[in-house]
């Protein structure tokens, strides 16, 4: 079970690489003027979003339901992994709409500003904050 808690780390941390680092690049992009920026972005958006982040959030909920199945069903009833597991889902409805982000600057449509995406960036960091402590403190 250990090996499978420290690649469900390992693959938590590549998630949150992409979640810091995507909206990042948002707001540089939403602030480029010329087309070979914006071109430039494009390609560094895709393959951040499908190359590491996807796969990162993929991997890390198969191997925390992996975790939840070796250590028995029963603990889906404490608190802590409830609140945890409501907190993941909304982080997979942020990272959906990453999604969505993307696609409209690939599509020339993006609607928002950088100070609006700067914003938009600091929401990763206060789930990350919440669910380590859930996770590690365990208060219910
Ligand atoms: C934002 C996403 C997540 C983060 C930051 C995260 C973080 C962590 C950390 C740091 C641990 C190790 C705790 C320790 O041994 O001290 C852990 C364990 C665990 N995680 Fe996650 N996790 C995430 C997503 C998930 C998901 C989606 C699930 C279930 C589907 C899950 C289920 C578990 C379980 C069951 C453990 C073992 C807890 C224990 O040993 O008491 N995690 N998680």
């Amino acid at each position: 079970m250990l090996w499978v808690k420290a690649f469900h780390i390992i693959f938590m941390v590549t998630w949150f690489a992409g979640l810091f680092y995507l909206p990042r690049l948002f707001v540089y992009h939403a602030d480029a003027k010329d087309e070979a920026s914006n071109q430039r972005f494009k390609i560094m958006e895709r393959k951040l979003y499908y190359g590491i982040t996807t796969p990162g959030a993929i991997i890390t909920i198969i191997l925390g339901f992996w975790l939840i199945h070796m250590m028995g069903y029963g603990i889906l009833s404490a608190f802590w992994l409830q609140a945890k597991l409501a907190l993941v889902t909304i982080l997979v409805v942020y990272h959906l709409y990453c999604g969505k982000l993307l696609k409209d600057f690939k599509n020339d449509n993006n609607r928002h500003g950088h100070v609006w995406y700067r914003w938009f960036n600091e929401f990763p960091v206060i789930v990350l904050i919440a669910v380590i402590l859930l996770v590690e403190l365990q208060p219910y």
